[in-house]
């Protein structure tokens, strides 16, 4: 098994209401892209590293980000597109042959650890998709455009919350993409488009601490779990 990680990083963060785009926004002094390729490349189970940025971004995020880390890992940037999917399927085309199995982790999930790639990685052997993800503890309901809470409040002890990693077999993942551009669907996470194939998608169990950078406060959140040591 060789396993390329793709890091998609071609979003704005909109939803972060910076100047700055979301994968050069600093935690404790280090950019959230840094955090993860860092960790990436401290993990011996990851032969490449694929990183799609914001179109025009490329040198400026190898200049910046890539290359003060001297990483070991061999590093390959590419355009990503107007949607995650977009900037993930853009990845993809760049995964070398040598690989058989993808990682997607997000940039924007700097807290992610060695332990929890590589207990990703290692569910790969028995199961071709993957994605870690934790109990959700808020009660969930779907609400109109009024915001009236509709319908039946699903059975929490059922839901979970998708984080990344995700893994899958290559041709899967490719074969999904395919699939997904045809059928003009698009998805915030690769497991949607692996399943609507079909194909049962294993979860792994994440870690409340593998929070994804979304909202200003969470930028507070993730320094003050690193200060604690709560990773
Ligand atoms: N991403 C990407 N290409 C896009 C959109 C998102 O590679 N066109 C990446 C983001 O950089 C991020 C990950 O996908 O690492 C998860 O997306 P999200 O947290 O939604 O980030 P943004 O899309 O940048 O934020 P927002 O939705 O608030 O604009
Ligand atoms: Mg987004």
């Amino acid at each position: 098994m060789s396993v390329a990680a793709i890091v998609p990083a071609a979003g704005s963060g909109r939803r972060m209401e910076q100047q700055e785009k979301k994968p050069y926004l600093h935690l404790l002094g280090k950019p959230l892209l840094a955090w993860v390729l860092a960790v990436l490349d401290k993990t011996p189970e990851v032969h490449c590293i694929i990183i799609p940025v914001c179109p025009g971004d490329e040198m400026r995020c190898k200049q910046e980000i890539v290359d003060p880390l001297g990483l070991r890992t061999p590093v390959v940037i590419v355009a990503g597109g107007a949607q995650r999917q977009d900037s993930v399927r853009n990845g993809l085309a760049a995964v070398p042959d040598t690989c058989d199995t993808v990682l997607v982790h997000d940039a924007a999930r700097p807290l992610v650890t060695c332990a929890l790639i590589q207990t990703a990685i290692a569910a790969t052997r028995t199961h071709r998709a993957t994605t870690l993800a934790v109990p959700v503890k808020d009660t969930i309901a779907t609400v109109d455009p009024a915001w009236t809470v509709l319908d039946e409040i699903p059975d929490r002890s059922r839901l979970v919350s998708i984080q990344t990693p995700q893994t899958f077999a290559k041709d899967l993942l490719r074969e999904a993409h395919r699939a997904a551009v045809v059928d003009g669907v698009t998805a915030t996470d690769d497991t949607s488009l692996v399943s609507r194939l079909g194909i049962p998608v294993a979860v792994v169990p994440g870690a409340y601490s593998n929070i994804k950078i979304t909202t200003q406060e969470d930028l507070a959140i993730a320094a003050a779990l690193l200060e604690q040591g709560l990773l």
